[in-house]
């Protein structure tokens, strides 16, 4: 698809929402939120089980939605979902990247280089992929558009995750360069960088002792995790009209993770509780 190929927008509905990796978690979420605001939803996932479900299940709800069998690290079939979404149910007005494999601790030592290498393309190539096909999709509709990419708290700081934590914080810069590139087309790009998302994943991942939730909550300066509707909200936030003049951020929705991650671990203690990150 190149500039110069017209595309129409979509009949019917508030605007056109893609989201990859739209089957489960956050990228379910944001597929709910912007399906409850009148855009017609596309989900992008390899999990085809559960992203014709969603579809249906917001189908049966009153809106328009449909699934697309899409592996984001092959960018022949990512542009080629793009032009069917397109015919489908018109130019993407909003694309939410959130397709991403998420790891546990490892060294880079003792790493396994394919994992490694899997990891990025579809977390960052991914990203990268889906950015260049549906970004040239609302330069072609020529009526701007919204992105947001979904970074992580990995973003910001190092955590011993080798491919999952440089490739979050290049997702930001990515998205950094992207917001300068498509601004001029009044296409704004923004990022959000949530803390541990409390999915049913992650209390399995708790349960198998894979993450330490005492650890994980003594570093956060509010009680509770934010649950992927708390993200989804970020992102509405990020696309809408109270948010016209805001791009090239990476907005962190992560509980006071960032103000709180040194400070709790203060090796003189917090005020309230002496010697101890309490
Ligand atoms: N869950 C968290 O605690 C957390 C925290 C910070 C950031 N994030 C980020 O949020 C995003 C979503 O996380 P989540 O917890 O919802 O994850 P999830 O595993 O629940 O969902 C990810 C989705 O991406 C899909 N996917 C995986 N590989 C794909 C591929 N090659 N092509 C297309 N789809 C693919 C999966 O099938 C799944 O439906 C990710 O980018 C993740 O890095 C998550």
């Amino acid at each position: 698809m190149t500039d110069s190929q017209p595309i129409s927008r979509p009949a019917g509905a508030a605007g056109v929402a893609v989201v990859t990796g739209g089957g489960r978690g956050i990228g379910a979420a944001a597929a709910r939120h912007f399906a409850k605001a009148g855009l017609a939803v596309a989900l992008l996932d390899v999990d085809r089980a559960r992203g014709r479900a969603l579809a249906d299940e917001l189908a049966a709800g009153g809106g328009q939605a449909r699934f697309y069998d899409c592996d984001v690290s092959d960018a022949a079939v990512v542009d080629a979902v793009a032009a069917r979404v397109a015919a489908d149910l018109g130019a993407a007005t909003v694309l939410v990247t959130s397709a991403a494999l998420i790891p546990n601790t490892e060294s880079i030592m003792e790493m396994d280089l394919a994992a490694h290498d899997r990891m990025w393309r579809v977390n960052y190539h991914g990203t990268l992929h889906a950015c260049r096909s549906f970004g040239r999709q609302m330069i072609a509709a020529g009526q701007g558009g919204n992105i947001v990419t979904v970074g992580s708290i990995n973003s910001l700081l190092p955590l011993p995750l080798p491919a999952y934590n440089p490739g979050k914080a290049a997702l930001a810069r990515l998205t950094q360069l992207l917001a300068d590139e498509l601004g001029r087309h009044g296409i704004r790009v923004n990022s959000v960088a949530p803390t541990y998302v409390m999915t049913p994943e992650l209390q399995a991942r708790i349960d198998a002792g894979q993450r330490d939730l005492g650890k994980i909550m003594g570093v956060h300066a509010l009680p509770t995790l934010p649950e992927p509707s708390d993200v989804a909200d970020a992102i509405g936030f990020l696309c809408s009209p109270a948010a016209r003049t805001i791009t090239g951020i990476l907005l962190p929705v992560d509980s006071g993770w960032t103000a709180g991650v040194s400070y709790m671990t203060y090796a003189g203690g917090v005020p309230w509780g002496r010697g101890a990150a309490g």
